[in-house]
């Protein structure tokens, strides 16, 4: 069957149609996309377009799912819809990679990307239309050669549907702005020599490599919120009869079925001390427990296992630098540099040392947009500074602080530099190497793992100078009443039983995060904040505070005529999630003149239909200027 292009209602202008400039912005290769593009092409050359051959290859791409090699091309039913989870759920992946005209994409800061994204939002009603119609039952809408053409676009709910739109419909290389990670704002056809703030120009990890020393073709498919919420369970609770619209992540994140069942799975087959027995149980737990260790290392790029030391959390971490390493090496007259950005656990433990010690804490400021003043920040460097520890990203503002930059400094003026990572480990790209930290900290629950559970990593000569923390079992090679003899890191800072089961659940979290891939993510978040942030300046009465160029996650904001509490409280009423308060970093709120802001915070798994619920919320609330009569 063949039919005239120009009878084709609502599709673009084939004339016009460029498939290498489309095949350059797909986020990665297959086959089947080849095949329709050269169909495409075809169809611009003639002018008639082979619909019975454009639906064989779609019904392939929807039966056959990916390519040999892809994790995902074990499930071949991968376009019903399945979650993520599942589909992976035996694939391990390194760290996801992107073909580098990808990362090389231009940098929107979210202040001169914010107009131009407001209009861009996707249609979210025709999405969870589709997904009602096609995902629960899995039906392939391919399978009648008599289907009409408009219903194969609109019916097409896998990975590739934008791809394939844009190919149907003759489209430029125009990047569509929000839906496809792979030709958003990443498209390689805009660039501008600008990398991304979340992408670092750093060598690529070894295990990114396949076996020709080659990047492999696509290890993920585009990313798609609406899939991965499926992840999620606790995303399909109700709150006051509304369903959840979860924005505290900067306080906590919700956790993934694959986290979920990982837990379950250890206590259920696994379960036992670590270390110490001989018997399988032991074996098992201690496996899983080091293999948990193993991906941590592999999600930041630390050099080897030795190097990273499961901790409470990034709280813990901090204090277990001061109290060791910190002691050892500072006393009277010595100084440490932090931001004025920093949590109050970036905060506390060094006055305490300070106190300890003799040395004296020193503040970098930062500007009225909230970053760090580098210059004020290179008067502080002096030889006397011996410790720097800043964080990475602001939980109160969200600013992105320049950390590579910042390291290089520390260290030509020879201090040494804890970059606190509790804000940036799900949101960016972590390269504990390429950034030459020290010292770097995370929490497992901020990153859709576990509470009470998270790392610490020091370089090894850093690690094996530094005395033991706390002593106890686990910890020591030899014991007397005489002396112990501890032994190396990790061990000697990780004494008496750990949060075994916990460490494997972070594992798990890191995995799932592999398996989206963190610079799709970065990507997706980013589109996102720039969308949040110009449709939460449209409120009237609404400040933003915090608005550097270089931003992740947080939109800090006071509403006029609202205390912080009554606008979180009436969010909750809307089965909304925020954060209202001081969110543990009072010195920076007090640096805007404020006590208390609203703090809205994303993660990959919030749509633009989330915020734009939040956005009517506060339209609302802000036009009634008063509480009591807020609905
Ligand atoms: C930047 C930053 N540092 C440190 C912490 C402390 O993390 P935790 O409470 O998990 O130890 C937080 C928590 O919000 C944070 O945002």
């Amino acid at each position: 069957m063949s039919i005239n292009n120009t009878n084709l209602a609502g599709f673009g202008d084939l004339s016009s149609f460029e498939p290498e400039a489309l095949l350059g912005q797909l986020p990665g290769e297959h086959p089947r996309m080849a095949a329709a593009l050269a169909l495409g092409k075809q169809a611009s050359e003639t002018g008639h377009f082979d619909v019975a051959e454009l639906s064989r290859i779609v019904n392939e791409l929807y039966s056959e799912g990916f390519p040999a090699g892809s994790p995902l091309a074990k499930q071949p039913d991968f376009a019903s819809n399945d979650s993520l989870s599942h589909i992976a759920s035996d694939a391990v992946l390194p760290n996801a990679t992107s073909p580098k005209g990808v990362t090389e994409a231009p940098t929107p800061s979210i202040w001169s990307a914010a107009p131009s994204f407001a209009s861009t939002k996707p249609d979210f009603a025709s999405v969870e239309a589709l997904q009602l119609q096609y995902g629960s039952s899995g039906a392939n809408p391919f399978s009648s050669n008599d289907i009409a053409l408009d219903q194969l676009i609109v019916g097409l709910n896998n990975p590739y549907e934008n791809e394939l739109k844009q190919i149907l419909s003759g489209a430029s290389s125009k990047p569509s702005g929000v839906t496809s990670v792979g030709s958003g704002v990443g498209n390689p056809s805009n660039s501008s020599h600008s990398p991304y703030y979340f992408l670092q120009d750093s060598p690529l990890h070894e295990s990114q490599l396949n076996q020709t020393g080659k990047l492999p073709s696509a290890s993920h498919p585009p990313f798609d919120a609406n899939l991965v919420r499926k992840d999620f369970p606790i995303l399909s609770e109700l709150v006051n009869g509304r369903p959840l619209i979860w924005l505290d992540n900067a306080a906590t994140t919700q956790k993934p079925q694959a986290v979920i069942d990982r837990i379950s799975y250890f206590y259920q087959h696994e379960n036992s001390n670590i270390h110490r027995a001989a018997h399988e149980l032991a074996a098992r737990a201690t496996d899983a427990y080091e293999e948990a260790r193993e991906t941590v290392r592999r999600f930041i790029n630390a050099p080897s296992i030795d190097n990273v030391i499961f901790v409470r959390g990034t709280t813990e971490a901090i204090n277990l630098v001061a109290k060791t390493w910190g002691k050892k090496h500072l006393s009277e007259g010595d100084e440490i540099v932090i931001s004025h950005l920093e949590h109050h656990a970036n905060i506390v433990p060094w006055q305490q040392l300070c106190q300890e010690t003799g040395a004296k804490l020193k503040v970098a400021p930062v500007d009225d947009s909230g970053q760090v003043l580098l210059a004020e920040y290179q008067k502080l460097l002096t030889s006397r500074v011996k410790l720097v520890s800043f964080t990475q990203v602001s939980n109160a503002l969200g600013t992105v602080t320049p950390a590579a930059e910042m390291i290089q400094m520390a260290h030509r003026a020879g201090a040494k530099v804890l970059l606190d990572g509790a804000q940036s480990v799900s949101h960016m790209r972590t390269d504990v190497q390429a950034l030459d930290a020290d010292f770097f900290v995370f929490s497992g629950h901020k990153v859709f793992g576990p509470t009470g559970i998270g790392a610490l990593y020091g370089k090894p000569e850093l690690l094996a100078d530094m005395p033991a923390w706390q002593g106890g079992g686990n910890m020591i090679q030899d014991v007397t009443f005489d002396k112990t003899v501890y032994h190396d890191a990790p061990s000697k800072f990780e004494a008496g039983t750990g949060n075994i089961a916990d460490a494997v659940g972070l594992g798990a979290a890191l995995e799932y995060v592999e398996r989206i891939g963190i610079d799709n993510i970065a990507r997706y978040e980013h589109e996102l904040l720039v969308y949040a942030t110009a449709a939460l300046c449209k409120v009237p009465g609404l400040c933003l505070i915090g608005t550097a160029k270089e931003k992740a996650s947080v939109l800090s904001f006071t509403l006029e005529g609202y205390k912080s509490e009554e606008v979180g409280a009436a969010l909750n009423q809307e089965g909304i999630a925020v954060r209202s308060g001081h969110h543990c970093a009072q010195p920076i709120l007090r640096r805007f003149g404020l006590e208390t802001t609203v703090r809205p915070s994303l993660a990959f798994y919030n749509t633009y239909a989330e915020v734009d619920v939040l956005v009517n919320a506060l339209l609302r609330l802000s036009s009634t200027k008063a509480p009591t009569n807020f609905s």
